[in-house]
């Protein structure tokens, strides 16, 4: 990840319920998560109000790009 993505992804939000930055959900992918359950176990993402609908799509397609970046 460049800086200014970095950057960015620390002000873009990736669960809006929780309050989790879009930072913290790209960390739980590069230390290992593989599945939405994964990253909703370290970030703590998922039980907001909207039970994960909103965040869910995000994370699902963040670990689609993980897994294409390392193939
Ligand atoms: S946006 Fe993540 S639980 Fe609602």
């Amino acid at each position: 990840m460049q800086p200014d993505e970095k950057i960015m992804a620390r002000l873009k939000p990736g669960c809006i319920c929780q309050g989790i930055k879009l930072y913290r959900l790209l960390a739980a992918i590069d230390s290992g998560a593989k599945t939405f359950a994964e990253v909703a176990r370290i970030t703590g993402i998922g039980d907001g109000d909207c039970g994960g609908k909103r965040c869910r799509a995000k994370v699902e397609d963040l670990l689609r790009r993980d897994r294409l970046k390392k193939e």
